[in-house]
This record gives structure tokens, C-alpha cells and sequence, in this order.
């Protein structure tokens, strides 16, 4: 019997953005009990768009969805990366609109609220800049969940600078705040998600598919998989957010994942936004550390873009076969 964790995500809903969404909604340890979006790749209030409606496609519109920070804590919101995501966050694919509507409450405020109801329960997975999750800490302080956050970079290098991952990047005050907290955290960094590549054969897999979800996935990597084409040299793409998504929940396992203090620069300097993690026990097999918070997944023990499109296929299909026998579907 498997138990399903409930999941706070906060999301800065891009395209990698939408394949964890669904991924967490496909899998079967996982119940998304809620959602905030932050701005990053879109706006905070673009990405909650992207996030009702693809819910609504999925048949969970019953998820709540609460709009979180448009800027970071110490600057203004830069304006999203349409080379990457598209200008709609989601590969300029055209999702059909939810009649949903947002919560009520603030990101941050959602995030505390579902800490107190899963005391001690609630997952926490964090794939865009962690503004509402540093919000959150100001506003509940004794916050302590499990906590796993895509973004950083170890012993690999950065993508938007030298040295610094996107999400870290856009707000390292945020970023700092919550790597200093007084809870693990599990950080899933550019070092294994540059690693775990999504091939054309697996996104042909998704459109070929008979569900509306797998499809519209298909699609939006497409213009993914253009951007990523100028780093690999292939169409293929990193798997940033589900891959976090994928570990948070215990459907994947690290191979090697050392636990160790780590720290954000947020200096004005050329390190502007880098995760220093202490990484010098390499040579000794990564010892234990005393003190040390910061669980840095570094690589899998399997290859994980057959068991995403397996996961996506797998339920979505027969959520789709169910929805059609039942008369349902159009
Ligand atoms: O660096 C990758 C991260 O930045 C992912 O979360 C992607 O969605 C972007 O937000
Ligand atoms: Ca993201």
C-alpha cells in the first residue's frame, strides 16, 4: 500500500515547471495539497495562470493555487527568461483557460497554513526562486518540514552566470535565508539535473499519446528543447523541476547525495548568487559533518527520463480511458 506525502509546491510555472506539476499529480506518493507560484521564469501571476490551467486539463482544479511574490526580497522582478520558457511561460502552447480561481491568501500564507495542518507531514518542493519560502519563514519562524529545493550548483558550473542556477540566482537573499534555516534540506542542483537528459524519443512518446496532458508536455518541450539544443548540440533538455519533484517524493533514489554546509553569496560581486557548498570532502568520500544541513544530490542510481514519461503516460492514459468509458470525455 503506498502512502501518499502531501506536497506544498512552489513553482515559477515554465515549462520544466509544468512537467513537475503534472509528474506530482501522476504519482502515486504524492497528493499536492497546494501550490504557489513565484516569479522567476514568468511572473508570479503569469505562472499562476499556467498553473490553474494545466490543472484544469489534468482534472485537478480542485488544487489551490495562491499567488506568491512578484520580486524578490531585495530587487525588482527582472522579466522572466521568454528565450527559454516562451513569452506564456509554456512554450507558447495555448492550454484551454480553467474557470478556477486563485486562493485567497498569499503563497507564504498557504505554505504556513498547510505546515500547521500536516504537522510534521508536509513536503515542501520548491523549483522556482525561494521568495514565498524565505516569506514564509519570516511569518512562521519554527517552520520545519521536509524541504527540497532544484536549484545551486556544487561542483558544477552556473547557467545564468559562471557560477549561479537560475532559481538561486534570481533572489539570493531568499535563497540564503532558507539554506540557514533550522531544517534539512535537500538541495537538487544544476550538478545532477544537467545530468538527467530528456531525449526526443521520450517527448515523441509524450505527443503520441492518447491524454490531453502528456501532449500539451510534448509540445511545450519542443521549445525547450530549442533553447537546450545550443547547450547539448541535440533537441533534448534538462529535467530540472520533476527530477526535484521525483526525489521529494521517494520515487527516485541519489546514488550520492553528501550532506554539507552550504551557504549563498549575495555579494554584488561575480558570485553574486552561487550555493557555496563545502564540497572538500570529496577526496575522503564525503565524511560526515558535524552540524551540516544541506543534502546535495549530486547523481541517480537510474536514469530518470523512462521513468517520468512512464509515470506521465501511465496515469494520465488511464485517467483519460476511465474519463472516455465513463462517457465523460468529449
Ligand atoms: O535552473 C533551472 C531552474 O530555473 C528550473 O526551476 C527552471 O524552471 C528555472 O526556474
Ligand atoms: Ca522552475
Amino acid at each position: 500500500m503506498t502512502t501518499r506525502r502531501p506536497i506544498y509546491l512552489d513553482c515559477d510555472t515554465g515549462i520544466d515547471d509544468a512537467l513537475a506539476l503534472a509528474y506530482l499529480l501522476a504519482s502515486p506518493l504524492a497528493s499536492v495539497v497546494g501550490i504557489g507560484t513565484v516569479s522567476g521564469n514568468v511572473s508570479a501571476a503569469v505562472g499562476a495562470r499556467n498553473t490553474l490551467d494545466l490543472l484544469a486539463l489534468a482534472g485537478a482544479a480542485d488544487v489551490p493555487v495562491a499567488l506568491g511574490a512578484n520580486d524578490p526580497l531585495a530587487a525588482s522582478f527582472h522579466g522572466g527568461a521568454p528565450w527559454v520558457h516562451g513569452s506564456n511561460g509554456v512554450g507558447e502552447v495555448e492550454l484551454p483557460a480553467s474557470g478556477a480561481s486563485l486562493a485567497a491568501e498569499s503563497a507564504a500564507a498557504m505554505l504556513v497554513r498547510l505546515a500547521r495542518a500536516y504537522t510534521g507531514e508536509l513536503r515542501v518542493v520548491a523549483i522556482g526562486p525561494l521568495t514565498n519560502i524565505a516569506r514564509a519563514l519570516e511569518l512562521e519562524p519554527s517552520l520545519v518540514q521536509s524541504v527540497t529545493i532544484m536549484g545551486g550548483a556544487a561542483l558544477a558550473p552556473g547557467s545564468i552566470t559562471p557560477v549561479a542556477e537560475a532559481n538561486i540566482w534570481h533572489d539570493p537573499e531568499a535563497a540564503a535565508l532558507v539554506l540557514a534555516a533550522d531544517w534539512d534540506v535537500t538541495l537538487v542542483p544544476l550538478d545532477v539535473t544537467m545530468a538527467s537528459v530528456l531525449e526526443e524519443t521520450h517527448r515523441q512518446a509524450l505527443l503520441a499519446s492518447s491524454a490531453p496532458v502528456p501532449r500539451a508536455l510534448g509540445e511545450m518541450l519542443a521549445y525547450y528543447f530549442r533553447f537546450y539544443e545550443g547547450i547539448y548540440g541535440r533537441p533534448c533538455s534538462a529535467m530540472h523541476d520533476p527530477l526535484a519533484a521525483a526525489l521529494a517524493v521517494g520515487a527516485v533514489k541519489a546514488a550520492l547525495a553528501p550532506v554539507v554546509h552550504a551557504a549563498v553569496d549575495t555579494s554584488d560581486g561575480p558570485g553574486r548568487g552561487q550555493t557555496v557548498c563545502d564540497m572538500r570532502g570529496l577526496y575522503a568520500g564525503y565524511p560526515p559533518v558535524k552540524g551540516a544541513r544541506c543534502r546535495v544530490v549530486l547523481s541517480l542510481e537510474d536514469d530518470f527520463g523512462p521513468h517520468l514519461v512512464e509515470t506521465l503516460l501511465g496515469h494520465f492514459e488511464g485517467t483519460t480511458a476511465a474519463l472516455a468509458e465513463a462517457g465523460s470525455v468529449a
